[in-house]
């Protein structure tokens, strides 16, 4: 597998992956899991964070030790989907800033046409981590990379529950300066373009909505 690519396969969020696939999860508990293993991928995905010294006290003594440097970090959720893992990252970074993308490809000319774009304004001294939990072909984080792209932000790195192994291979291809972070692979997609045996709709999960 190219080194680009991440698979998060700690016993916990493998444990909550078989929750969130089963289809008789509702979506009170979908969303509480998104959400876990979201925070859960964190730690891996901010594996890099760099940090500064500072001397703090203690009860007992000075201590020099360390927090995270200040450093411009945004998170953009590719809507919808992308929100319900918005809660976990902002628990862990609650100094992050957060854009929101929305784009579909128009069915004629199979252009991507974005229909929502706010990035915070600082964005090209910051690191990126783009959110959607579902990476079926991998069109929509092509296109919503490359929209970020346009932006110059330092890095940008992609954080998804579950990716196929074409899109893994379509990313790979299309931006392999962009890491990404998967908690799990799967095999294949249906003729609809959906994960199997993925998960079903993760909008539809998060907000109910079927
Ligand atoms: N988006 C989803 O929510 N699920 C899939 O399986 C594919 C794309």
């Amino acid at each position: 597998m190219s080194d680009n690519v991440l698979v998060m396969d700690h016993p916990l969020i493998q444990h909550k992956i078989s929750l969130l696939r089963d289809k008789n999860t509702g979506a009170k508990e979908f969303r509480e899991l998104i959400s876990e293993v979201t925070m859960l991928m964190c730690y891996e995905s901010l594996r890099d964070l760099p940090l500064k010294e500072v001397e703090i006290e203690t009860p007992i003594a000075v201590a020099k030790t360390k927090v995270l440097a200040e450093r411009h970090l945004a998170f953009i959720p590719i809507l919808r989907a992308g929100l319900g893992m918005v809660e976990g990252v902002v628990n862990m970074v609650p100094t992050a800033r957060v854009g929101h993308i929305g784009l579909y490809r128009d069915p004629k000319t199979l252009q991507p046409v974005e229909y929502f774009c706010k990035l915070p304004v600082d964005i090209s001294e910051g690191d990126v981590i783009i959110l959607d939990p579902m990476l079926a072909t991998g069109g929509t984080a092509i296109d919503a990379i490359n929209s970020v792209k346009k932006y110059n932000p330092r890095t940008i790195k992609i954080m998804c529950v579950i990716a196929s192994k074409q899109a893994i291979e379509a990313l790979t291809k299309a931006h392999p300066d962009v890491k990404i972070y998967c908690a799990v692979k799967d095999a294949k997609l249906n003729e609809n373009s959906y994960i199997v045996p993925g998960l079903g709709d993760a909008g539809d999960r998060i907000f109910g909505t079927k």
